[in-house]
């Protein structure tokens, strides 16, 4: 039997080009240059809005004030507690203010007058007032976000930032 030299002939030139093709095809793949990766990154440093809660008049001992800090959304206390703590203003030292919602899962806290804590009604955790919003039991992961506050000569009383990230916000920008 009679090969037909001209069909293999074909057949070798289509799989040279072929081959040849991803030979290149590979080639330019490995050799073009890949941007760098970059992922946005988020300022480190937060800027807080001042805002004036109360005046230190308003104050009465073991009695909380309800407030909103640092907007509308967000639902805190600022408590006279009668003895210096950590992050306490005003003359005595033992004005503290912090976030109602919990670090856990945003449910509401309500203030423990005989233990001077912050509760949570949804799974339990129990925030020290008197120790920064320090959880003391529970399922949260950090402490209470405490405001950073200041006390003007009139006795007014500005948030002007919080110690730790609030429930449900990627950062506090507002
Ligand atoms: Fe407060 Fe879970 S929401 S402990």
């Amino acid at each position: 039997m009679k090969r037909c030299d001209l069909l293999v002939d074909v057949g070798r030139r289509r799989f040279l080009s072929g081959a040849g093709l991803a030979a290149a095809g590979a080639a330019a793949t490995t050799m073009v240059p890949q941007a760098p990766a970059r992922a946005a990154t988020a300022p480190a440093r937060v800027t807080y809005p001042s805002a004036r809660l109360v005046n230190i008049k308003d104050l009465k001992e073991n009695e909380p004030i309800a407030v909103t800090y640092p907007d509308a959304d967000a639902p805190g206390v600022i408590i006279k507690l009668g003895k210096a703590v950590p992050g306490g203003v005003g003359p005595d030292r033992d004005v503290v203010g912090f976030t109602t919602m919990c670090p856990h899962k945003g449910f509401p806290l309500h203030y423990n007058h005989e233990r001077r804590t912050l509760n949570c009604s949804g799974h339990y955790s129990v925030f020290d007032c008197e120790a920064g919003g320090q959880e003391t039991w529970g399922h949260a992961t950090q402490n209470l976000p405490q405001y950073s506050l200041r006390v003007d000569a009139n006795g007014d009383v500005f948030a002007e930032g919080l110690d730790e990230l609030l429930y449900g916000r990627l950062s506090n920008v507002l």
